[in-house]
């Protein structure tokens, strides 16, 4: 047998992937049939730090450039009318478990089987084990260690000066939101923290707004954006990535998370499909 019968050209697989992709979206548009929808734009954390400042994605292994999400989003905002916008920021303090710098704080709280203190590098994993706020027990926390990014009040925590923010209206719900602010704990998803210990406001404000659709749009895909539309799926609202609104880390890993997204039935879509499906 030749080797050759398993392989699965580069067109298959790109149809593969263009079929899996439709199939995921008239699922998620199966799901409510006959009712108008309630649109929300999610615009993730387009701060400085991520475009040009501590934690820029140029700097990381996609080199991607963060700022070239907005004009696509600017473009989302003027051409479209969204029931609800809700702009996210990254929020921490000074002492935040996620920065590689402040490891010291902790390293008495690494697990046994962390890969010790004077061994951990900047973006690696720790593991601490914390008091859990729910119960008596230890919790254990896997936590990248960042380069300290987006501190509480300085520039690098401001959203991009070019991104367009729009006033709320009679017909425009506007929310800003603030995540990562408790110390000891991170918070990718703009629904929870990465624990889920506590749940941020903005899945009761959709809910108060009646939104069924909800789109996602901004920095980082593979973390901030992966992780907000996981919950936005789990809470119930038909949930679509704006990919080119959007820019990440690491492109191995944002084509796992991707997969891992149409998996759970969320859609990855373009900025010109927006129209067509409100
Ligand atoms: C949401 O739906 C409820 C029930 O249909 C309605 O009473 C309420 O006014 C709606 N809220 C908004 C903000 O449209
Ligand atoms: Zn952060």
């Amino acid at each position: 047998v030749e080797s050759k019968s398993f392989y699965i050209s580069r067109s298959d697989y790109f149809f593969l992937f263009l079929h899996n992709r439709i199939n995921a979206l008239a699922k998620i548009r199966r799901a409510r049939p006959g009712q108008r929808f309630i649109n929300a734009l999610l615009i993730v954390d387009v701060q400085y730090d991520f475009i040009d400042g501590s934690l820029a994605l140029k700097n990381c292994p996609s080199q991607h450039q963060g700022e070239q999400v907005i004009p696509v989003i600017n473009r989302l905002l003027t051409d479209i009318q969204f029931d609800v916008v809700a702009y996210t920021q990254d929020w921490h303090p000074s002492d935040h478990i996620s920065f590689y710098g402040n490891l010291h704080l902790r390293s008495h709280l690494l697990a046994d089987d962390s890969k010790p203190a004077d061994e951990l590098k900047l973006f690696d994993t720790a593991v601490f084990l914390l008091d859990d706020k729910k119960s008596m027990k230890k919790e254990r926390v896997e936590q990248i260690l960042w380069p300290a990014h987006c501190v509480q009040q300085s520039h690098g925590a401001e959203l991009h000066r070019d991104l367009m923010i729009v006033k709320p209206t009679r017909k425009r719900k506007v929310i800003n939101l603030l995540k990562g602010f408790d110390k000891d704990i991170d918070s990718y998803s703009a629904f929870w923290d990465n624990q889920k210990v506590r749940e941020t406001l903005l899945n009761s404000k959709l809910k108060e707004y009646n939104v069924t659709q909800v789109f996602i749009v901004g920095l980082a895909t593979d973390v901030c954006v992966f992780s907000t539309a996981m919950h936005s799926v789990e809470n119930g609202y038909s949930t679509f990535i704006v990919e080119d609104g959007c820019r990440g880390v690491d492109e191995t890993n944002i084509g796992l998370r991707l997969d891992e997204l149409i998996n759970s039935d969320c859609a990855i879509i373009q900025s010109t499909d927006v129209k067509d499906l409100i």
